[in-house]
């Protein structure tokens, strides 16, 4: 499934019959703070994604609820009209409250509001990926997806969604939403030191179905951990560059969407996944993820 026909680390995937590259950019950091409101710096936004589209890029992550609505537009202002091979995958399922909260919105008239304003915001006649936000802001949650997703299900038959996914979801949910329809991927938490989707991920590599972190880079909380800065210091090379080689070297499926609102980290991301990590590393590596799980 993954082909080296890109430069960038990690070559390429088929989220459906759409291929992207493994290295995408997750938008969410491009909002002002707390994800909330326009970015301090609106022009330095815009070149972050023009720079990640100038790179080879052909992956973005995003969703209305981020803003809500600045990632969105933002992506629209710095590269509509868009490059062919630039996939852009949103997300539905929670909206905010006037504090930041995110606030569970999977009721069908939400969902289908929540479609049509990222189909205006984004400037589309179709969202490439739509993925259905599950649980809530403490993590996922126990609990069947049947009438959201066939809400989603039944936009889709209408043209407007070309591949779903899930996020922030249970194992039993992916199993509820496969048997519904098929999904091309599933965005959850993980990362060198979050590995509770080990099975999981295993699981959708043998089904052909992508495994998308979020958090790759520990989000809010930067990945701390000796091992890291072990390996790290002994590569002469970031932390951040080992936890996304380490991803893309964990599974054939994994692809990345680090965020980052600044052009010199995202260029520093992308050179940094291709390091190359020997099996001493990747032992030394997965002793985090054993600790903690
Ligand atoms: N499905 C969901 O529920 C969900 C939840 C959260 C996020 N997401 C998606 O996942 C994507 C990734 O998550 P994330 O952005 O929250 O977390 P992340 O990728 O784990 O980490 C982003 C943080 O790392 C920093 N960073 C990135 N590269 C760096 C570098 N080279 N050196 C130093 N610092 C660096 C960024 O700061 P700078 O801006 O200063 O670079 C930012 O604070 C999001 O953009 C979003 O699209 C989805």
């Amino acid at each position: 499934m993954t082909t080296p026909s890109t430069s960038l680390p990690g070559g390429t995937w088929a989220l459906g019959d759409l291929t992207v590259t493994r290295f995408g950019y997750g938008a969410m950091q491009l909002a002002g703070p707390g994800v909330m409101g326009p970015p301090a710096d609106h022009e330095g936004a815009l070149a972050v994604l023009r720079e990640a589209v100038a790179l080879g890029i052909s992956h973005i992550d995003t969703a209305g609820a981020y803003g809500p609505r600045v990632t969105n537009r933002l992506i629209r202002e710095a590269l509509r009209p868009y490059a062919a091979p630039l996939r852009i995958v949103t997300k539905v399922g929670a909206v905010r409250d006037e504090r930041g909260g995110w606030i569970p919105a999977r009721r069908p008239g939400e969902l289908r509001d929540a479609v049509r304003e990222n189909l205006d915001d984004l400037g589309l006649d179709a969202l490439d990926v739509v993925n259905l936000r599950l649980g809530d802001a403490r993590g996922p949650r126990q609990e069947s997806l049947a009438e959201p997703f066939e809400a989603l299900l039944e936009l889709q038959r209408q043209g407007l969604i070309r591949h779903l996914g899930v996020s922030n979801a249970t194992a039993e949910q992916v199993a509820e939403a496969r048997a519904m329809a098929p999904i091309v991927c599933v965005q959850n938490m993980y990362n060198l030191a979050h590995r509770q989707d080990d099975t999981l991920i295993d699981e959708l590599a043998g089904a052909g179905i992508a495994y998308v972190p979020f958090f790759p880079l520990g989000g809010f909380t930067p990945l701390q951990a000796t091992a890291l800065s072990a390996v790290a210091d002994r590569l002469a090379a970031t932390r951040m560059s080992v936890a996304l080689a380490w991803l893309l070297r964990r599974s054939p499926n994994i692809l990345l969407i680090p965020g980052t609102s600044s052009v010199a980290h995202l260029r520093e991301n992308v050179a940094g996944a291709g390091l190359a990590l020997s099996e001493e590393d990747l032992a030394e590596l997965d002793s985090i993820g054993r600790r903690r799980r």
